[in-house]
């Protein structure tokens, strides 16, 4: 089976949305949206989710599913204001509880956070999109919570690799772990070789446009990080020191406080102002 795919890419985070569906008419699931936020302003847009929301009504697709691949620490997911317009149920991996309680010192959450998505996908979980057969597949590394999603013949990695002239996505953020990456793109590469990947983000290098869509084959013999014969231990060793020489990303602040909540923006303040926490010192 070979769902139609519609790439939205972000150029501000490097972020690729998509909305995966039979046909024309048909139901669709919305992976990875993006809520446009600027850190210099404060101000947020929905100005790339409009993008989805016009895309979704001129194919007249029903939105049934909104899912993440994890907590983006690189953007804030538009996916309630996305389930206002058109519907859809949001979903994440169970193993998310345990990167809401992970950042629970550093954020104090409102009850009931637990039940913020409206569903917690299991390992292996079988769902449908419309006549569209989806599997979630667990693939924690970049973080406990990380899953993929495969429908028909294409799997949506998240962050666990990216293109093969980028490699893979860090593992050093609470809960992430190398060792654990290493094994979740392997069962990845195990998949049949003309599997279409789709990536959740592109960082290209300088001079190449940005893609996101690459095969297993080309994943598994070019990879810079990660292509068939890297040991796990090679892959540790180089994962652990490129790690060591990077920063935070410039919205993880905003965006873990948001997408923990299922991407629920804070209540608004007495003075009618939804207010941002930063916590100083905490990370
Ligand atoms: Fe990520």
């Amino acid at each position: 089976m070979k769902p139609l795919i519609q790439a939205f890419h972000d150029k501000n985070t490097g972020t690729v949305t998509y909305v995966v569906y039979q046909n024309d008419g048909a139901d669709c699931a919305i992976i990875d949206s993006v809520l446009d936020y600027d850190p210099k302003s404060g101000r947020t847009s929905t100005a790339s989710a409009d993008l989805v929301v016009d895309f979704v009504r001129a194919h007249r697709l029903k939105a049934v599913w909104l899912l993440e691949t994890h907590a983006h620490a690189d953007h804030l997911s538009a996916a309630p204001y996305l389930s206002r317009q058109l519907g859809g149920r949001t979903g994440i991996g169970a193993q998310i509880a345990v990167v809401q309680q992970a950042f629970a010192r550093m954020f104090p959450q409102r009850p009931g956070i637990e039940r913020s998505f409206d569903h917690l996908f299991q390992p292996d979980e079988v769902f449908a999109i419309g006549a569209l057969q989806a599997r979630a597949l667990h693939v924690p590394g970049h973080t406990p919570a990380d899953m993929a999603y495969q429908i028909g013949d294409a799997v949506f990695v998240g962050d666990t690799m990216f293109m093969p002239d980028v490699g893979t996505a860090r593992c050093d953020f609470p809960g992430g772990c190398a060792a654990t990456l290493y094994r979740s793109v392997r069962r990845l590469l195990e998949l049949p070789p003309q599997t279409r990947l789709f990536m959740c983000h592109d960082y290209p290098p300088a001079g190449r446009e940005a893609r996101w869509e690459v095969t297993v084959a080309e994943q598994s013999e070019n990879n810079i990080h990660i292509r068939a014969g890297v040991t796990e231990e090679q892959f540790v060793e180089m994962r652990t020191r490129r790690d060591a020489t990077l920063d935070m990303p410039v919205l993880i602040l905003p965006a873990i406080q948001v997408n923990i909540n299922a991407g629920q923006l804070p209540e608004a303040e007495e003075n009618g102002v939804r207010y941002l926490k930063i916590p100083l010192n905490a990370f």
